[in-house]
């Protein structure tokens, strides 16, 4: 089997992932109940709960009759939110967990309901009232099932198994450099649509017009013949289109807008109409493209004053998922003086990108093909094209968004170029209006003075993103300054990744390893280093703030965090901080 893919893949055939996403776009937008809360937990580290039927949730019926598990009798745990930082004992836990949420609902005609997970990691199967509604596969992306047929008016009850275990067919596969935080990790809740109702839509800039509107509203169960209207109250616009045999209605049309942008990051009501269904929405407008070594935003040369951030949440650690953590991690982006910022290593929740459009950061947003995956494995494709579409199919009418980002440091040999071509092609198909970019770390040495970003991936990327540790993991902080780079592919470039631990407060000489004043010494070596970069359009150092990871034991120093934050997990800023804060702040002031 593995070896007719590679064969199919080389013939630029092969795609896994054909049909358009499932995902209702814009939740915020719709009719919701949240289940968000605390949810009964059974922990089921020998994965008995499918033979034991926990997703019956029963109940023993008489005083003998022998029911082996309780969710009434099991403590819960909190939804939306990571098991491992809520409980001691579940923070090294990979397997199983069952979680069950019990409540009333009443239904009611020509009303379909959805139940709806922002996220849950990793691999997870949705019950209500015993019948198996779904499984989902990807810690980061949304999913959504319908649940018409099977809600009850009155009492229900929600059972989800969810699954972090790491397997080598997975994406990210078994090694990666944060902590595996498992559970529901983003907000529950039931979507409720008319009968016939707006799936998704795309509403954007034409590419490389900044007056024509371009886009289509893709309808579930259209009654043709149907019409969808779509309004711009504040540009004076009302335009109303058919629906085509494929449930689709697309369009094109001149709108007079105030463009996106961070120093305007202006976001537009958009209204879309069909039916009985209505969806408000708030969009930005703007173009972004590349130009030989030059991205532009709205036409204009623009340099990415960026920094790379997992979605860790400051100060009680665990997964961020909540509007504060974002106004948290996102205002220290802010002051850094960033523009720009690469949501690392998979997408991120949905409020750090809508946040991210009102506050004016540009966002680079990516999918966890991290270091080495089973490339070859057409369960592997499927997953990472899938985890692709809905990423894209969440945020893409986000202005934030401009890059999606299809890989980090994945080694170079054949099926793995083949396999992120492929994704080249589906990322483009998916959404033809931003830039498809990758970190790549594979340079060729022309000499300890010399390096050559060569990576034969550069060659189907719009942008190039290197990872470079000079004066951490190669080289020393002297060589840096005469550093000599090129590049293989006359594309942008974007230093994705140069940095080096500290603990905050831990203070020596600038050659002392581990000591802010060392980590300081390399920021300023790096950054007039990356100055001197061919084509470069960015940077996203890394990393905004230290994070869990089980690769990172040092005790007294990193205690399984990465300690290369500018700011620490407590919010404490580092020396660096302000070392990249004032090279912004020069940039800036040059109109860069
Ligand atoms: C890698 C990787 C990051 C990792 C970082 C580090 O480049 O992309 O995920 O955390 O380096 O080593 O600190």
């Amino acid at each position: 089997m593995k070896g007719c893919l590679l064969v199919l893949l080389l013939a630029g055939s092969v795609h896994a992932v054909t049909a358009p996403s499932t995902l209702i776009a814009n939740v915020q937008g719709r009719t919701t109940v949240s289940l968000d809360g605390a949810w009964r937990a059974i922990v089921d580290p020998f994965e008995n709960g499918k033979s034991s039927g926990f997703f019956r949730n029963e109940k023993p019926r008489s005083k003998s009759d022998r029911v082996e598990y309780s969710f009434d009798a099991s403590p819960v745990l909190n939804v939306p939110g990571d098991w491992n930082t809520q409980r001691e004992q579940l923070m090294f836990y990979e397997g199983p967990v069952w979680y069950r949420r019990e409540f009333a609902y009443h239904t009611r005609a020509n009303i379909r309901v959805f139940v709806y997970f922002g996220a849950a990691n990793y691999q997870t199967t949705v019950y209500l009232n015993g019948e198996k509604l779904g499984e989902h596969e990807g810690g980061f992306t949304a999913f959504n099932f319908e649940a018409t047929s099977v809600l009850r008016d009155g009492d229900n009850f929600l059972i989800a198994e969810v699954n972090n275990m790491r397997r080598a067919d997975a994406v990210p596969a078994l090694k990666f450099d944060w902590w595996n935080y498992g559970g529901i990790t983003r907000d529950v809740m039931l979507i409720e649509v008319p009968s016939t109702f707006i799936q998704d839509y795309s509403v954007q800039l034409e590419r490389g017009s900044q007056s024509e509107i371009s886009g289509w509203v893709r309808m579930n169960a259209a009654q043709l013949p149907q019409k969808v209207s779509v309004e711009i109250p504040e540009a004076g616009v009302r335009e109303t289109f058919n629906v085509d045999r494929e449930n689709r209605a697309r369009f094109r049309f001149a709108a007079k807008l105030e463009l996106w942008s961070p120093a305007h990051p202006k976001l537009y009501d958009v209204i879309i109409s069909s039916g009985d269904d209505t969806v408000h929405d708030q969009i930005g407008f703007r173009t972004i493209e590349v130009k030989g070594a030059k991205i532009l935003l709205n036409g204009e040369p623009i340099f990415l004053r960026g920094i790379s951030m997992h979605e860790e949440a400051p100060f009680r650690e665990g997964r961020a998922f909540s509007l504060e953590d974002a106004q948290t991690l996102l205002g220290w982006v802010k002051d850094l003086g960033c523009n720009f910022v690469r949501f690392a290593h998979y997408p991120h929740n949905e409020n750090e990108i809508r946040l991210a459009d009102r506050m004016g950061l540009m966002v680079w947003s990516e999918i966890p093909d991290y270091w080495d995956i089973d490339w070859s494995n057409p369960r592997t494709l499927e997953s990472a094209e899938a985890q692709l579409r809905d990423m894209i199919a969440r945020d893409h009418n986000r202005a934030a968004v401009i890059l999606w980002s299809l890989s980090n440091e994945t080694p170079v040999k054949p099926e793995r170029l083949t396999f992120l071509k492929q994704l080249a092609l589906d990322a483009r198909e998916f959404d033809s209006t931003r830039l498809i970019t990758s970190a790549m770390n594979h340079t060729d040495k022309a000499g300890p003075e010399s390096r050559t970003l060569s990576d034969p991936l550069g060659e189907v990327l719009d942008v190039l993103g290197l990872n470079e540790y000079m004066g951490w993991y190669e080289a020393r902080l002297e060589d840096i300054d005469k550093m000599q780079w090129k590049l293989a592919w006359d594309k942008p470039l974007i230093v994705s990744e140069f940095g080096g631990g500290a603990p905050y407060g831990r203070h020596g000489d600038a050659d002392e390893i581990w000591t802010e004043e060392f980590q300081d010494n390399l920021y300023q070596h790096q950054l007039s280093m990356v100055e001197r970069m061919p084509n470069l359009a960015g940077i996203t150092p890394w990393v905004l703030m230290d994070f869990r990871s089980p690769a990172r034991m040092l005790p007294g120093v990193q205690d399984y965090h990465n300690r290369k934050g500018l700011i620490s997990n407590r919010g404490q800023h580092k020396m660096a901080f302000y070392r990249l804060q004032t090279f912004y702040k020069k940039i800036a002031d040059a109109g860069r």
